[in-house]
Formats: structure tokens, C-alpha cells, sequence
């Protein structure tokens, strides 16, 4: 089973999504530099607080403060570990080769239009994490998390104008990595559009192989 696995794509192409059943099926560590910075912020921190002010415009984190603080996290999950969200440049992929070699890259493919459409009806519970959409996996209660009753929110950086310049953002510093990845033979690419189940299934398959 692979175990050094990597989810690359888009805002709103379904990585935490994935990244929570994968962990149920590999038993992974899941580090998520967005949930990481998320907390820092609302801790108060000091790296919460320099994070904060590029988080809310959706522009990247400085990659020395991101890369400080996940690799200490890569080097403790020994038995394993998913990355959701990193890397996200060129220098912040030549960093994570040189903390740990990889086993495979998804890279979750996403237009432009249905990143917009998820990212606006997506609602997170602010207890448990659970994520849910308005239009495709909708709450019973729109306000309260099915599964453990905490209070459902929006994310601040869900608003349309952010979420286009993540998608930009995108585009432009991240998506070089395709072919980063595509080079060294490790890049799955998988169709977004898919349902979750689906998209699922073609990871759990690549996994086991
Ligand atoms: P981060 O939290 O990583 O945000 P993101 O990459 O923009 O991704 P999202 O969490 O928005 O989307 P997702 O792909 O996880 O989609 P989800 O599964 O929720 O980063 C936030 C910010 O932190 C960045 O902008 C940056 O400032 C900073 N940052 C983080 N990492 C950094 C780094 N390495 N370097 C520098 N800065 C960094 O799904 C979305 C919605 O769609 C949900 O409602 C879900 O229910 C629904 N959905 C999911 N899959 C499907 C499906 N197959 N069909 C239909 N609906 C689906």
C-alpha cells in the first residue's frame, strides 16, 4: 500500500474531501497546511497572525514559514502521511524532496465555473471539520453538523472574489507542479467532476496497486 501520498488541485476540487476517507483507509496522517494555518489563526499565534493577512486576500503563504512549519510534522509520521495543500510552489516541492521521497501525486482536476459553484454552497462544521455543500451533499439542518451537532459555517475565504483569486493564485504557482510531479513518474490525474464516491474509487485502486 502506498503511503507517502500527496493531493494536489484547485480550491474546492475535493482534497479535504478525499484526504478524510483516504486517512480512513490507509491510516495516514493527514496534514492539511490549510487546517494548520486555520488554527494558528484562531490560537492567535504569532504565525497565525502573519498567515492571516495573506489567507484572507487567498494569496499564498510565504513559503518559509510554510515549509518551517510542516516539516517537523513529514519527519514525525513515520508510518506514513497524506499532504493536502502542500506543496503548493516549485521551491515549497524541492523542499519536500529533500525531507522524504513520495510514493504517488493526485492531482484532483477542477474548472474554473464548478470550483466557483462548490466553493460558495460549501458549509464546514466548526467542531469535527465535516464538510458538507449546500447543492450536492446537503446537511439535514443547514445550520448544524449531521454527524456531531456543531455549528455549520462558511469559511472566510469562500466569498467569490477570494475564491477566484485562489483559483488565479492557482493557476499560476501551483499548477506548474503537474508537471513537476509528471517528470519524476509519480502524477495520477483524476476528474473532479466525478462524484466523490467515484473519484474514491480510482484513488483507493492507485493506492493498492
Ligand atoms: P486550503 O485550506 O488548503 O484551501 P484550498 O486549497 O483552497 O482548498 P479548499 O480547502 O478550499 O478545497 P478542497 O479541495 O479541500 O475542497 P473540499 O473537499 O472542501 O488553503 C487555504 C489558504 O491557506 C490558501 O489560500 C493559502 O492562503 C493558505 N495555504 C495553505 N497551504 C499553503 C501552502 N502550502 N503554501 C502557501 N499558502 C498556503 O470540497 C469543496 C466543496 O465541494 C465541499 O462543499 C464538498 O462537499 C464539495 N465536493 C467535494 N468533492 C465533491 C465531488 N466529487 N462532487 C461534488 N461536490 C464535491
Amino acid at each position: 500500500m502506498k503511503r507517502r501520498i500527496v493531493l494536489l488541485g484547485p480550491p474546492g476540487a475535493g482534497k479535504g474531501t478525499q484526504a478524510k476517507r483516504i486517512v480512513g483507509f490507509t491510516g495516514v496522517v493527514h496534514l492539511s497546511t490549510g487546517d494548520i494555518l486555520r488554527d494558528e489563526v484562531a490560537r492567535g499565534t504569532d504565525l497565525g497572525r502573519e498567515a492571516k493577512q495573506f489567507m484572507e486576500k487567498g494569496e499564498l503563504v510565504p513559503d518559509r514559514l510554510i515549509i518551517d512549519m510542516i516539516r517537523g510534522r513529514i519527519e514525525a509520521a513515520s508510518d506514513g502521511f497524506l499532504l493536502d495543500g502542500f506543496p503548493r510552489t516549485v521551491p515549497q516541492a524541492e523542499a519536500l524532496d529533500e525531507i522524504t521521497l513520495l510514493d504517488i501525486v493526485f492531482d484532483i482536476e477542477l474548472s474554473r465555473a464548478e470550483v466557483l459553484r462548490r466553493l460558495t454552497a460549501r458549509r464546514v462544521c466548526q467542531q469535527c471539520g465535516a464538510i458538507y455543500n449546500l447543492n450536492f451533499d446537503p446537511p439535514e439542518d443547514p445550520t448544524r453538523c449531521g454527524t456531531c451537532g456543531g455549528t455549520l459555517v462558511q469559511r472566510s475565504d469562500d466569498c467569490a472574489d477570494v475564491i477566484e483569486n485562489r483559483y488565479d493564485v492557482y493557476q499560476q504557482s501551483t499548477a506548474p507542479l503537474i508537471s513537476y510531479y509528471d517528470v519524476h513518474g509519480l502524477l495520477l490525474s483524476l476528474d473532479g467532476e466525478l462524484g466523490s464516491d467515484a473519484v474514491f474509487e480510482r484513488i483507493q485502486s492507485a493506492l493498492s496497486e
